[in-house]
């Protein structure tokens, strides 16, 4: 009999159809039930497949008895009380590296079109208002020359680190452990935050949430940013306190802003959607098609090898099983 392996919402066709001839599939999305209802129908499933707006709570972890693994399709894992499913001896996965070119290059891309001002630009000529060349015309921010802050240099701070000194910015950053070996290599700065958010012209957010880091941006680190600074957030909404940055920007307190997600996403402050200076992305950091299969490849391996009782690959760090 084949075991049953639960997936939240559909992804790519490949490793569905893989999963499928593999196990018992039942795509909780395609059942019309919510998660909690699906897994009370399928108590005997062995391995969960969720996605990072999925919450994966204790009460859910609990309902499937012989649950083996938990293959979060993402490299965030903020969304799953992973600790409770740890202590039960469930395996929690994730898909850390193959996702860090895609979302380095869609900070940049954030840097960028808020730096340039394509999306107002891309408007402008839509409607017609393009007359001319103007020596004035949607003057923008230069990156070259001026120094980009990193909060958190792990893989995807220093993706883009590389990606911003090609670009001719400075780069300084801030992380809980300090990199030396990167210092030395390639001069990048280490700096204490505060430090970070009074010189950076670009701050960008490159950590994981948890409660402690809740709010990191709030009125005070915003109101010690320069006043034309540009702020990024790719990484969770709730690292900053969204509606004061809306109030920031709507006063011309920051140059502008990028942000791939929100504190309450899918929901996004109305104030910000009425607003030129900052680009809105739907949480699209890992969107490619390359990246999006080889995700879901990983979770299909480690689901794989967890129900064949060996151990997976990707397990999060907290997880020592
Ligand atoms: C993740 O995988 O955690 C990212 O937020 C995807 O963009």
């Amino acid at each position: 009999m084949k075991k049953k392996v639960v997936l939240t919402k559909n992804y790519l066709e490949e490793v569905i159809e893989r999963l499928k001839r593999e196990f018992e599939l039942i795509v909780v999305e395609d059942t019309g039930k919510n998660l909690h209802e699906a897994l009370e129908e399928n108590q005997d499933a062995e391995a969960l497949i969720s996605f990072l707006s999925d919450n994966i709570a204790k009460e859910s972890i609990d309902i499937c008895k012989n649950l083996k693994i938990i293959a979060n399709y993402a490299v965030g894992y903020n969304n799953i009380d992973y600790k409770h499913a740890i202590e039960k001896g469930i395996y929690v996965t994730n898909t850390p590296d193959i996702l860090t070119a895609a979302t380095a290059d869609l900070t940049m891309a954030l840097i960028l079109s808020v730096s340039r001002r394509i999306v107002e630009a891309d408007e402008f000529v839509r409607r017609g208002s393009f007359k001319g060349w103007q020596a004035k015309l949607m003057l923008g921010k230069e990156l070259n020359g001026s120094t980009i802050g990193i909060i958190g240099m792990g893989r995807i701070g220093l993706a883009l680190a590389f990606r911003a000194k090609a670009f001719g910015m400075n780069v300084i950053y801030y992380s809980r452990t300090r990199k030396q070996e990167i210092e030395r290599k390639y001069g990048f700065k280490f700096v204490r935050f505060i430090e970070l958010i009074r010189e950076s012209d670009v701050v960008s957010i490159h950590i994981p949430y948890s409660n402690d880091v809740h709010h990191l941006f709030n009125k005070d680190v915003f109101d010690l940013m320069k006043k034309d600074a540009i702020f990024i957030n790719v990484s969770r909404g709730a690292l900053m306190d969204e509606k004061c940055l809306a109030q920031e920007l709507e006063k011309n307190e920051l140059f502008g802003a990028g942000l791939d997600v929100y504190e309450f996403e899918p929901e996004v402050t109305e104030k910000l959607k009425k607003l030129k200076n900052v680009v809105l992305a739907p949480h699209i950091g890992s969107a490619t098609y390359k990246t999006r299969l080889a995700m879901a490849m990983m979770t299909y391996n480690d689901v794989v090898l967890a129900l064949s009782g060996k151990k997976p690959k990707y397990l999060i760090p907290e997880c020592k099983l």
